[in-house]
């Protein structure tokens, strides 16, 4: 027996050190000190022994047994050691290497303008309100003193929904549905979509963007009117920028004016982009029509106020020197990206 044992030793210690692995070690623990292994087979046969021997043999079993587990031990730690370190090794992350950039949405160039124009006039009292655009030839027409048949809807044939409902052609509009809704002192911009029957080029598009301004109160004068407008100018193009206000007409204002600016490129005298002119067409305005008050409810004997409208997307154009209107509208990111 005392042969048998000294071989396991001699066996399993060879087969201990011979280990790769955690896994592989666990199963010579198993195969020699297991409750079915060999350790314990050998000493199923005591029994046999005499007395005498027993004891004796039982010593030597014991110390095989602890000898094996202390080898067990010293092999497990060294591998367990060896198996975190390749696992470190192999799971690494390199926190300084670049992350997967996502790229960070921005304003289109017409809502930069927008939003520019819009703090202006919040700066000087005004708010924001908004209209359908799909409307009712009401709103965007009659109301607005251009009953059917008037000559001036022919420059703003549009997309007609039923009879009587159409795609804006202006924000105007909201100047009605407003004055409806809201009593004196009123200061607002309305800024939109518009729509208008038009074939597509580099210089017209069916679809615009117009922002409409209304003021209302007691006493609202012209000079109400040039002075807003011109503030308005030189905020949006510069303290240098000069207004020139050319008589005009408009169905809803009476008196009405356009407003030319002085090009904010030459400063007036003269370059490609006013095309020699020196001013530049940025609005029309007026004197909003006793008729159109009325129309809205507001009592035209008490109340005056001064409206304008102006197109968007020319601004922007000339701002960003975009040569073709049609590029505000294709969602081209290759064209978008540069603003
Ligand atoms: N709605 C006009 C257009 O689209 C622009 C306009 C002119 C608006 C004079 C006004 C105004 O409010 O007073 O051509």
């Amino acid at each position: 027996m005392k042969e048998q044992l000294l071989q396991l030793q001699a066996q399993a210690t060879q087969r201990i050190a011979g280990c790769e692995s955690t896994q592989e070690l666990e199963g010579v623990r198993v195969n020699y000190l297991g409750k079915k292994g060999e350790l314990t087979a050998i000493l199923k046969q005591m029994g046999k022994l005499s007395a005498e021997e027993r004891p004796v043999m039982g010593q030597l079993a014991n110390e095989v047994r602890a000898q094996l587990e202390a080898a067990l031990e010293q092999r497990g730690g060294a591998l367990k050691q060896a198996e975190l370190a390749a696992r470190l090794a192999s799971e690494k992350i390199d926190i300084t290497m670049p992350g997967t950039q996502r790229e960070v949405g921005h304003k289109h160039p017409l809502s930069i303008v927008q939003d520019e124009i819009k703090e202006i006039f919040l700066g000087m009292g005004f708010s924001v309100a908004t209209g359908p655009e799909v409307e009712w030839d009401y709103y965007n027409f009659e109301a607005l003193n251009l009953p059917p048949g008037h000559p001036a809807r022919d420059t703003h044939d549009t997309f007609y929904i039923t009879e009587r409902m159409l795609l804006r052609t202006q924000t105007s509009p909201v100047q009605i549905r407003y004055m409806e809704e809201n009593a004196p002192p009123i200061r607002i911009i309305a800024p939109g979509r518009v729509y208008r029957q038009d074939s597509l080029d580099a210089t017209h598009s069916p679809v615009f963007h117009q922002i409409e301004g209304l003021v209302v109160d007691k006493g609202v004068t012209m000079a109400n009117l040039k002075h807003t407008l011109d503030l308005m100018c030189k905020r949006l193009f510069g303290e240098a920028t000069q207004t020139r206000f050319r008589p005009h007409h408009f169905p809803f204002t009476e008196p009405s004016c356009e407003v030319d600016v002085s090009c904010f490129r030459c400063g007036g005298s003269g370059c490609g982009l006013c095309k020699g002119e020196g001013w530049i067409e940025l609005l029309g305005c007026g004197m909003v029509h006793p008729e159109v008050l009325r129309r809205g409810g507001i009592d035209p004997e008490v109340y005056s106020g001064f409206a304008f409208g102006m197109g968007l997307d020319r601004i922007t154009m000339t701002r960003f020197r975009i040569d073709d209107i049609r590029l505000l509208f294709e969602n081209d990111l290759r064209f978008l990206g540069q603003f």
